[in-house]
């Protein structure tokens, strides 16, 4: 199974607006692509699109060249997709951030030990491992966008959506991010506004812009 994702021709609208439309997009096996582009210009839509979370208005969208029919399709990919989204806010489901990164293993089954040990060893590399007991709703938006990342990254999704990972990142942050990205062999697309960032993780860069998605270089 390779871990592609494939767009074609694919439109996007909100109250009768065209967001977007015609995109059409090949991520291949552990490609990793960026996407650029002005606020409300779609991007965050886009991925919404891929993560199965909302409905094109037309187009198809295949994972793993399986052609997704409904949101219900995506159902079946679910745990083989880590979609990041921009707001995090509403993202966690447990109080501190050490319970919320564990959390996703032990819904797969993972024993508490080897959970906990994991979950320490992920905070441990992203370089919040200082927030373990904190509650994850005093951290700001940066901690709190680092946390998601963390308990995404654990479970080891096969493709990574990422929507803006480093809004609100401080420098120190940012570089664990893209040292972290850069080891991992897996499809990826990043949207982000944040120019050195992209250009440390890819030469691929995409920009949605007039309604449609063109290649920058
Ligand atoms: N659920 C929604 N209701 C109303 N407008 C929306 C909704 N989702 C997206 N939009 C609008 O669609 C446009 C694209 O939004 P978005 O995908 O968030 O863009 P970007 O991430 O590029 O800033 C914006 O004008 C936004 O206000
Ligand atoms: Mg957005």
């Amino acid at each position: 199974m390779s871990c592609s994702i494939n767009v074609k021709n694919v439109s996007y609208e909100v109250n009768e607006k065209t967001i977007f439309e015609n995109i059409t997009l090949n991520v291949s096996h552990e490609e990793k692509i960026a996407i650029i582009g002005s606020n409300g210009s779609g991007k965050s839509s886009f991925l919404k699109i891929l993560a199965g979370l909302i409905k094109p208005k037309e187009g198809e969208v295949f994972l793993f060249h399986d052609k997704m029919n409904s949101l219900k399709e995506f159902k079946k990919y679910r745990s083989d997709i880590g979609y990041l989204p921009q707001d995090v806010s509403d993202f966690f489901l447990c109080p501190t951030v050490i319970e919320d990164v564990m959390f996703n293993l032990r819904a797969k089954g993972v024993k508490k030990d080897e959970a906990y040990e994991k979950a320490l060893n992920t905070l441990t590399e992203l370089g919040i491992e200082h927030l373990e007991e904190r509650n994850i709703y005093d951290l700001s938006g940066g901690e709190q966008k680092i946390v998601a990342l963390a308990g995404i990254l654990i479970t080891k999704p096969k493709i990574l959506l990422l929507d803006e990972p480093t809004n609100a990142l401080d420098e120190d942050a940012e570089k664990k991010i893209v040292e972290i990205l850069n080891s991992i062999k897996k499809s990826m697309i990043i949207v982000s506004h944040h120019k050195s960032f992209i250009e440390s993780l890819t030469p691929t860069i995409y920009k949605l812009d007039n309604k449609s998605l063109q290649k920058v270089n």
